[in-house]
Formats: C-alpha cells, structure tokens, sequence
C-alpha cells in the first residue's frame, strides 16, 4: 500500500443517485448526469486542483425537497440542492473557508 498526496484542498461529492422509482426521492431528480458534467467543467476552469470533484451514489440522506453534496475536509453536508448554481457557491464557500 503506498499513501498518495493529491494536494487538493477540498473534495466535493455530488450526490447523482438515480431510484428508478419515482414514488422515492433522489438527487437525479435534482442534479442529473449532464448537469454534473458542466459542473465538473466549471470546475476544471476555475478551481482545479484546489476542488477535486467527484459524482457519488446515494450519500443516505435522500429529500424530496432537492440533491445532496458533501465536502471534505470539513465534512458538512448540503442537502436541498436545486441547481448545480448552488453546488458552485458551495465550493467557492469551502474553498474560502479552507485557507
Ligand atoms: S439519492 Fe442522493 S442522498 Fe440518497
């Protein structure tokens, strides 16, 4: 096992769980695939490396009310998200927050 240094300051999981079932929340609902993509491209252009962001599977704190993100190293968790608009103030927030 060899331990590795990405350098990064925060890491951001983007919750784009899909229940195929739509009597149940999910973030896919909220935040799809696409979306991320065009986030994921944001990031690279304005916060690569200090943000490395990651999609993710159900984070376990599913709402109707919009998708969910958590960012390390400060551990908190964002539910409620309704547009990826709100997941860039996020990281920009953490990213102020981790200097
Ligand atoms: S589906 Fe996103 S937190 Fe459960």
């Amino acid at each position: 096992m060899e331990k590795l240094q990405r350098g990064n300051k925060i890491h951001t999981f983007v919750c784009v769980n899909d229940k195929q079932n739509p009597d149940k929340p999910d973030c896919a609902q909220h935040i799809t695939i696409d979306q991320f993509k065009k986030l994921k491209q944001w990031n690279r252009q304005n916060h690569f490396p200090n943000n490395l962001l990651t999609k993710t599977g159900c984070l376990g704190v599913c709402n109707p009310q919009g998708g969910v993100v958590v960012v390390y190293p400060s551990g908190n968790f964002y539910k409620g998200i309704k547009n990826i608009d709100e997941i860039k103030q996020i990281i920009e927030s953490e990213l102020n927050n981790s200097n």
